[in-house]
């Protein structure tokens, strides 16, 4: 019931200037603004290997939506071109990559893209022969799960790989 305490309060009013406004400003982060970096696109290298055994030396690949990304590939192995030749595939999301690589199976004159199949293909690298080297680019379309394989015949089973674009 002592209300004594509230007359103290008016001693120091001044005093009170504490910085209220000054902290909203803050809150303004652009942190879905990503759609910025479109002038000045430099495309980013991806390294990639293909060897003997069959196997790429990558199995991921991350990138974003409308990002610019140049592949390069080399065949690191020794074998001759028509044993164990490599190419790098890079599908569209959703495709059926088994069809795919069946249709590529004979599909020889094209480095193996099946010509019926082309609207399949994202970006590829022609089949490199050993020591050789090849690089595409190309601009990540839609967000997805992209399967890239090797399509030369047998070898995609085992070269696969997965492009996630965010
Ligand atoms: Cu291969």
């Amino acid at each position: 019931m002592m209300l004594v305490g509230c007359a103290k309060k008016e001693a120091t009013p001044t005093a009170v200037a504490t910085p209220p406004a000054a902290t909203p400003a803050k809150t303004a982060t652009p942190a879905t603004t990503a759609a910025a970096p479109a002038a000045k696109t430099e495309a980013r290298v991806i390294e990639i290997t293909g060897n003997d055994q069959m196997q790429f030396s990558i199995k991921t690949m991350e990138a974003k939506v409308g990002e610019e990304i140049k592949v390069v590939m080399t065949n690191v192995g020794t074998l001759p071109k028509e044993a164990m030749g490599h190419n790098w595939v890079l599908l569209q999301v959703g495709t059926d990559v088994n069809a795919f690589a069946t249709a590529a199976m004979t599909a020889k004159a094209t480095d193996y893209i099946p010509p019926a199949m082309k609207d399949k293909v994202v970006a590829f690298i022609p089949v490199l022969g050993p020591k050789q080297k090849g690089e595409v680019t190309f601009k990540v379309p839609a967000a997805g799960e992209y399967a890239y394989i090797c399509s030369f015949p047998g070898h995609f089973m085992i070269m696969k790989g997965t492009l996630t674009a965010k």
